[in-house]
């Protein structure tokens, strides 16, 4: 393991990190079990969502031939952190079957349920009728739960009357006995449910009830509620600690031992199918860590804990170039490369100044344990002796931002170029001004926005003389107005005399869809412009007219220009 890794994973710093869900209490003294039996049912799939909703669990005593009938709600509950018990398969009163019988309704229920899960275990067993004797009782093979609050719901049918039974026969350690076979049991319980919450109840399953008093949960023994001066602690969920690391962050995740974490990172609800934690992951910058620990699966496991980490950013290092030699400066570990790739923390760590030649980019970037790594930072010092922090070799505009600043026609600042900004109309007959040569103007002309000392003044002078384009009736040039693409059309024909040899209009632009939004001062110019080949990104059979022109987009249309001037016959 390299020494960085190590020194992060090291650092218990949680700079940032926040649980976005607040943590159940997992220490509280009153503790009680809801269950229901016989289901699943037609109401079951509602009560699931019910629960879900108040982020409560249950214990469902399942009768096989029912779970056989819904085994989609039968995963539904298991995926959900609820109990799964067994019921028997048909409701025989055991004490009335041989052990041969009994042995029969267990293991057939354990297998349609082991199916429905998708896990082999053991279950719980609630006898039918509450009906066992010592016979039965050694044929369980699992501990034998009984009930201390009767709420009589199959007899009632009244959800009031159901309410009333769980909230005035409820106490600590109590197993509220319910059906969900009936809706007016599954009303009164949820309605039940919430007065228990409001009373500070901890719903728990049977499995943490019984573990939470000190209960063994022995096989053959019947439990009808779990009193008790002392409470166990609940399984406490996952806490996730994380660390700031180039491309994300490394997690670790802690529980309480002899649990096992299940996570997710794709944003879903954790289940039994999900990972199952084994040692520290890279977590995606942005992506979230969802996590339960779990003692058993069925009915033994923490509240999910949800946490998508952010960190401080580390500030972007500088690069500051001298005679060939390029410094970074800024804080942490400053970490560089010279091809032209992103750097990583396994790139060289900066010492001391790097010579560059020209065609080399220089990306740095700043790391710190704790903190998101920097933005990179890059300084490309181009073929043509140029410096530029947002232009790189792999740009389809290098070449021509490259020069355009070499002709100084287009400019810098502290070497960013700022490809994918509007071209303005500044920017456009300074550009054509320099290709023309910078000529002296006869006449200049008074702009009420554009004062003689700026550099642009005699290019908008010149321009407007020409008659590329037009200064307004108020007397201003408006210099930072960005440029169409059929604005600047119109100024290239102009500028470079293409309304000489204007043909074949309608032809060339009936290759294109939007035709009709282009205004018709400017339809010779895109044609000359297509026709030139002066905008090559129109394989959408688009002209866009209206689109903003970039600098990138200028400044290819100058080395254009540069290049076509060379030809023997020009345009
Ligand atoms: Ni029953």
């Amino acid at each position: 393991m390299k020494k960085w890794i190590l020194a992060l994973l090291m650092s218990l710093v949680l700079a940032g990190v926040c649980p976005m869900t607040a943590q159940a209490a997992s220490g509280s003294d009153k503790l009680v079990a809801i269950t229901f039996d016989d289901g699943p049912s037609k109401y079951t799939d509602g009560l699931l969502d019910e629960l879900a909703e108040r982020d409560v669990v249950v214990t469902f005593f399942m009768q096989g031939c029912n779970a056989q009938s819904y085994p989609d709600v039968v995963k539904k509950a298991y995926e959900a952190g609820h109990q799964i018990a067994s019921h028997t398969y048909n409701h025989p009163q055991l004490t009335k079957l041989n052990n041969t019988k009994i042995q029969d309704q267990l293991t057939q229920t354990a297998d349609i349920l082991n199916n429905a899960t998708g896990i082999i275990q053991e279950y719980m067993v609630r006898p039918p009728y509450g009906s066992v004797n010592e016979r039965v009782l050694s044929q369980l093979n699992a501990p034998a739960i009984l009930w201390s609050v009767d709420t009589l719901d199959w007899k009632s049918r009244d959800a009031d009357a159901v309410y009333d039974h769980i909230v005035n026969d409820t106490k600590d350690g109590s197993i509220v006995l319910l059906h969900d076979l009936y809706d007016s049991s599954v009303v009164g319980a949820l309605r039940g449910i919430d007065t228990l919450l409001e009373q500070g109840y901890e719903l728990v399953t049977v499995d943490e009830l019984l573990r939470r008093r000190g209960n063994d949960a022995a096989d053959g023994t019947k439990y009808y509620s779990a009193r008790g001066d002392t409470t166990l602690p609940g399984i406490a969920a996952p806490t996730v600690e994380a660390v700031g690391t180039p491309g994300g962050s490394m997690v670790t995740l802690t529980a309480d031992p002899g649990t096992t974490i299940y996570y997710t990172t794709d944003g879903a609800t954790p289940t039994s199918q999900s990972r199952v934690y084994g040692s520290p992951f890279l977590l995606e910058d942005g992506a979230t860590v969802k996590a339960f620990a779990a003692r058993n699966l069925n009915g033994a496991r923490s509240r999910v804990t949800e946490i998508k980490p952010e960190y401080p950013h580390m500030e972007p290092p500088v690069i500051t170039f001298i005679d060939g030699m390029a410094a970074i400066t800024g804080t942490g570990e400053l970490r560089y490369t010279l091809g032209g790739t992103l750097p990583t923390p396994s790139s060289p760590l900066y010492t001391q100044p790097i010579h560059m030649t020209p065609g080399t980019v220089l990306k740095a970037l700043a790391t710190q344990a704790g903190y998101t790594p920097s933005l990179p930072s890059a300084l490309y010092y181009s073929t043509r002796g140029n410096l530029f922090t947002d232009v790189e070799p792999e740009d389809w505009f290098c070449e021509a931002a490259d020069n355009a600043v070499s002709q100084e026609l287009m400019l810098t600042e502290n070497h960013a170029f700022y490809p994918e900004s509007p071209a303005t109309r500044r920017d456009v007959v300074t550009v054509l001004y320099g290709l023309a040569g910078c000529p002296e103007s006869s006449s200049p002309v008074p702009f009420t926005d554009l004062q003689e000392d700026d550099p642009a003044y005699h290019a908008a002078s010149w321009a407007i003389g020409q008659g590329i384009l037009s200064g307004y009736a108020d007397g201003t040039f408006r210099p930072d107005i960005a440029v169409t693409r059929e604005q600047l059309a119109v100024m290239l024909c102009r500028a470079w005399n293409g309304s000489r040899d204007i043909r074949d209009t309608d032809k060339i632009l009936g290759a294109f869809d939007d035709v009709d939004s282009l205004h018709n001062y400017a339809r010779d110019a895109a044609a000359w412009a297509v026709r030139e080949e002066i905008f090559d990104d129109m394989a959408d059979k688009k002209l866009n007219p209206a689109g903003i022109v970039t600098r990138a987009q200028l400044a290819a249309t100058a080395l254009w220009y540069t290049a076509s001037n060379t030809k023997p016959d020009g345009i």
